[in-house]
């Protein structure tokens, strides 16, 4: 610390600017972080911002929060080696025994595996290989509006589109996902009928290796599925020999109420992927599958850090601090109280009121929904503004497929720092409905 220039926050970004490659950059406002702690993100200039996003859920339980830095150091400290690439060490063999018991898929125990990653990217994409590997089928069916990786095969059977990103995969169909807030087909019932007979359409040609599904769509808008969505494709990929690959790299690991988000569904897929939480800020993610699946052929996914034994610590102590469920159970509680405060902002006579269209959500991945009063057209505008204004007024919140502000706090949030940030975001929409955000304030942060 003591040798970096005392810059402002001002002066940090614009360095940025000129400095970090704007292919990486998914920027909405001007945010500068130098430390974090618990939901709270300090600027260079010592600013505290209420993070109601936990950097897109990456440090779920938290930021820097105690368990996960005493791992991660003590793993720094011992430095065992570089990996899992050509040897091992107990950090990783413990992260993939505890994975292995913990993420139900339909091999037993015994005869299950996980891949440790760096990235949901390559966990996803990963899983994408294994699943046509063992079932000598090329098809993939996604869903329109799913985000499963920003490379690549995963980018590439992505249904949101990313300028200049990979192409769409050949072999993919792309189906609608089941939007119970614009339901194409009149009831929850007939659009998730309507659903499911699309992928068994796709199914029937039998080419296809695996349907893959986030069990509840994040980026896509934060739409939870209808009862009965996954068990339909469970029930589906069963019968055609077609592999269900459920990502839970954004909701899973206790934010939503269950441990995994597709719990909920009492679905067992044949392979799991996680990441983003996993190492609660540090750069780990796992694909749980079976032996056939991610055995072989042998040495087919390599990277030369994987499985590394910081990364592979601070997963264990997350995973570890999951274990009594009482995490998930405060998800279940604070989403709870988040939906009530901006329930009650929408039934007020705010200026921003009228342009809250839904609430939706599970446990602490909730989205609002932003429309023009009235009708159901999407704010895009109005969205994007709020969370500029937002950062102005100290909190974090990004949108997602334009309208939809995403609320996402690690789970340790307390409840005052909850209400204090959604008081914020409120007044932040309202701020942006009344014109407090100019044009040219937004147009250096072109978003997604
Ligand atoms: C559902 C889902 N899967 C996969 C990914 C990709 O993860 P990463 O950005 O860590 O590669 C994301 C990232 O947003 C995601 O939301």
């Amino acid at each position: 610390m003591e040798n970096r220039p005392d810059w402002t926050d001002e002066q940090w970004y614009a360095e940025d600017l000129t400095s970090v490659a704007g292919v990486e950059r998914l920027r909405f406002f001007p945010q500068v972080v130098a430390s974090a702690s618990g939901a709270i993100l300090t600027t260079p200039e010592g600013r505290e911002v209420i993070d109601l996003s936990a950097s897109w859920t990456a440090t779920g339980i938290g930021h820097a929060h105690p368990d996960v830095v005493a791992a991660a150091e003590r793993a720094l400290r011992a430095a065992p080696g570089g990996s899992v690439l050509s040897g091992t060490h107990p950090d990783a063999v413990l992260l993939a025994r505890a994975l292995c018991e913990r993420v139900q898929v339909v091999a037993p125990v015994g005869e299950r595996r996980a891949y440790l990653g760096h990235a949901g990217t390559d966990a996803n994409d990963v899983a994408l290989r294994a699943a046509r590997h063992v079932t000598g089928r090329p098809g993939i069916v996604a869903f329109e509006g799913g985000y499963h990786g920003g490379l690549g095969a995963s980018q590439s059977v992505s249904g949101i589109h990313i300028s200049g990103g990979a192409p769409a995969d050949p072999d993919l169909t792309l189906i609608p996902y089941p939007d119970l807030y614009r339901p194409w087909q009149g009831s929850a019932d007939t659009l998730l009928a309507d659903t499911l007979a699309q992928v068994e359409e796709a199914l029937a040609g039998g080419r296809l290796a695996a349907v893959i599904v986030e069990p509840i769509q994040s980026d896509g808008g934060v739409l939870v599925p209808p009862e009965g969505f996954l068990a339909g494709l469970r029930d589906a990929t069963s019968r055609h020999g077609t592999l269900l690959i459920v990502d839970e790299v954004k909701v899973g690991l206790g934010r939503t109420g269950h441990f995994l988000a597709h719990h909920a569904q009492g679905v067992v897929p044949d392979l799991v992927t996680l990441g983003k939480a996993l190492g609660n800020g540090l750069p780990i993610s796992a694909l749980v599958g079976s032996a056939a699946a991610l055995d072989e052929p042998a040495a087919s996914a390599l990277m030369t850090t994987i499985g590394n034994p910081v990364s592979c610590a601070a997963a264990l102590a997350v995973l570890e601090l999951l274990d009594d469920g009482a995490l998930a159970a405060a998800a279940a509680r604070l989403g709870e109280t988040a939906t009530d405060l901006l329930e009650a902002h929408a039934a007020s006579d705010a200026p921003g009121a009228a342009w809250i269209g839904q609430v939706r959500g599970r446990g602490l991945s909730l989205g609002i929904e932003l429309v023009v009063p009235g009708t159901q057209k999407p704010a895009d505008d109005i969205a994007a503004k709020t969370a500029f204004a937002g950062w102005r007024g100290g909190v974090v919140a990004y949108p997602v497929r334009g309208n939809i502000i995403e609320i996402t706090p690690p789970l340790t949030i307390t409840p005052e720092q909850l209400r204090t940030g959604l008081d914020r975001l409120m007044a932040a929409l309202d701020a942006a409905v009344e014109g407090a955000v100019s044009d040219a304030d937004l147009a250096p942060f072109s978003g997604w």
